[in-house]
């Protein structure tokens, strides 16, 4: 993967704009793969779903709470990503009280399917979803690959701790000492 360029796709986002008024001030606005990666190095991590335990009680919330030892790493956004639509993306972040980070809605499923990351998790009624992995990602490219071991459709359990940001960070500073 190390090397490789993201997909080019667009990703459908509801964005919040006051101008509209109402109860539900918010509108689509489309973003580009290049829109999120060109001229940044990024953190992008992936999940199986909003909402779902490990991703709610330690992944999302971790790497908000460490998003400016991150920067201190040289890391300008972090992207947490998703095949879930972008109201549920959304409802998820505020729900989470993000700040920090940047949640992308990968509805489709087509930025997973084109990274080679999309599995089948039917056993738990999701349908299509993201194998879990974390990427450092500098200007479009892919510079650091995190993936979580056992990547299989209709996975039993739920590795978690390559894509962990205590991982990621660690992997960030070691690579910043040897430097
Ligand atoms: C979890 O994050 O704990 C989780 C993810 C996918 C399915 C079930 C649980």
């Amino acid at each position: 993967m190390i090397g490789k360029r993201v997909p080019d796709v667009t990703f459908r986002t509801r964005v919040r704009d006051e101008a509209i008024g109402g109860p539900n001030p918010f509108r689509w606005e489309e973003k580009s793969s290049s829109d999120y990666f060109s001229g940044k190095r990024v953190v992008l991590f992936s999940l199986p779903g909003a909402f779902t335990p490990t991703c709610s009680t330690y992944q999302l919330p971790d790497f908000e709470k460490l998003f400016s030892d991150f920067k201190a790493e040289g890391v300008d956004e972090i992207y947490c990503i998703s095949v879930n639509d972008a109201f549920v993306m959304n409802a998820w972040g505020k729900s989470q009280g993000i700040e920090n980070l940047k949640l992308i809605p990968d509805g489709s499923g087509e930025f997973t399917r084109k990274m080679g990351m999309l599995v089948a998790k039917d056993n738990l009624g999701f349908g299509m979803r993201s194998w879990r992995y974390g990427a450092v990602i500098n200007d479009g490219v892919i510079e650091q690959w995190f993936e979580e071991e056992g990547f299989a459709d209709n996975c039993e359990s739920d590795p978690y701790g390559a894509s962990s940001p205590q991982n990621i960070l660690e992997n960030l500073r070691e690579l910043k000492k040897a430097a």
